[in-house]
């Protein structure tokens, strides 16, 4: 019998000791030491030997007993460990390994046209105004005396979402908007996104962006808008600026002009940026005509002002030599990366 106890443990340790996991170590036990397990038997039996054979049979069983007992605690540690030891290592964190780089980013070159545009009309006590982007076509045309037969009009020109209402072509509206809910004195500016129904190409995009102007006071004349637009040439491209107002019509003002500016690039010599004039045209502007400050509720009488409008990627692309405007509109990281700190 007792030979028969070292064979349980030999073969029992064996096993324990070839055990991969927790569920096979348990059917190793109950296989043993279980109701019906082989030690269990034996011990049952030991009512049928003899009083000198029991207690060293007994003794014996119970050593063996225990043998098992304890190294079955002990594989089952070891099983436990290594689990945990092959989940770290899964979940390893390598912390000397160097971070993500945190790419810096910059302003796009129009956000900075507009930025500055808008520092360079705060200095001489102009607000911003802001108005939709989607807007009644009666601000955008009607109010500001566009003729019902404007090509600007036409749905090949303009995105319509019905008749009335319209993506606004241009910032002017926020003139007639500005007028509707504000006695003067007014004195804003409002720069935003315009629309037209333009093929992209090198100096065109279906959405661009303006930015309007407008004072209405007493005794506003021509020579304040020349001295506030040429102070605002200056301040954009130099002191040495010079500029100079060329007739031109546009239907809300009376008389209207465009105003130009000797090239930034070449000083006003010719070069390639200016087509070899001298100058470039910055913007439109003129003095309020009469009807459009009736139609707002403002006596043309009492009251005068003038309006400017300009094109801040046109800006943006002279202020940095730009020959393309989608370059601006393409978003390349590499690109737009040139325009950190400038
Ligand atoms: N809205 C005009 C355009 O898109 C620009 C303009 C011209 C605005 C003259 C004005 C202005 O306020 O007085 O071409």
């Amino acid at each position: 019998m007792i030979r028969q106890l070292n064979e349980i443990k030999d073969e029992t340790l064996q096993k324990i000791n070839k055990a991969e996991n927790i569920s096979q170590l348990e059917d190793i036990r109950v296989s043993v030491l279980g109701k019906k397990g082989n030690l269990t038997n034996i011990l049952r039996s030991m009512n049928t030997l003899s009083a000198e054979e029991r207690p060293v049979i007994g003794a014996a069983a119970n050593t063996v007993k225990e043998s098992i007992e304890m190294s079955i605690a002990d594989k089952k540690e070891e099983i436990l460990n290594s689990a945990m030891q092959a989940k770290l290592d899964k979940e390893y964190i390598d912390i000397t390994l160097p971070g993500k780089k945190v790419e810096i980013g910059s302003l796009h070159p129009i956000s900075k046209t507009a930025i500055e545009l808008v520092e360079i009309f705060a200095s001489i006590g102009f607000s911003v105004a802001e108005g939709p982007e989607i807007d009644f076509t009666k601000y955008n045309f009607d109010y500001l005396n566009t003729p019902v037969n404007h090509p600007a009009r036409a749905l090949t020109d303009t995105f319509y979402i019905n008749e009335d209402v319209l993506l606004r072509t241009q910032t002017s509206p926020v003139q007639i908007r500005t007028m509707l809910s504000n006695k003067p004195p007014i004195k804003v500016i409002s720069p935003g996104k315009v629309y037209r129904c333009d093929e992209i190409d090198a100096t065109h995009s279906p959405l661009f962006n303006q930015m309007e102007g407008i004072i209405v006071d007493k005794d506003i004349t021509m020579s304040d808008l020349k001295g506030t637009l040429e102070f605002f040439a200056k301040q954009l491209f130099g002191p040495q600026t010079k500029t100079k107002f060329r007739h031109h019509q546009f239907y809300f003002t009376e008389p209207g002009a465009e105003m130009d500016a000797t090239c930034p690039k070449c000083k006003g010599l010719g070069c390639r940026v200016c087509g070899n004039t001298g100058w470039i045209e910055i913007l439109g502007c003129g003095m309020l005509h009469p009807n459009i400050m009736e139609i707002c509720g403002i006596s043309h009488l009492e009251y005068s002002g003038y309006a400017f409008g300009m094109g801040i990627d046109r800006i943006t692309m002279i202020k940095y030599g730009l020959e393309d405007l989608r370059l601006v509109y393409e978003n390349d990281i590499r690109f737009i990366q040139q325009f950190i700190g400038r």
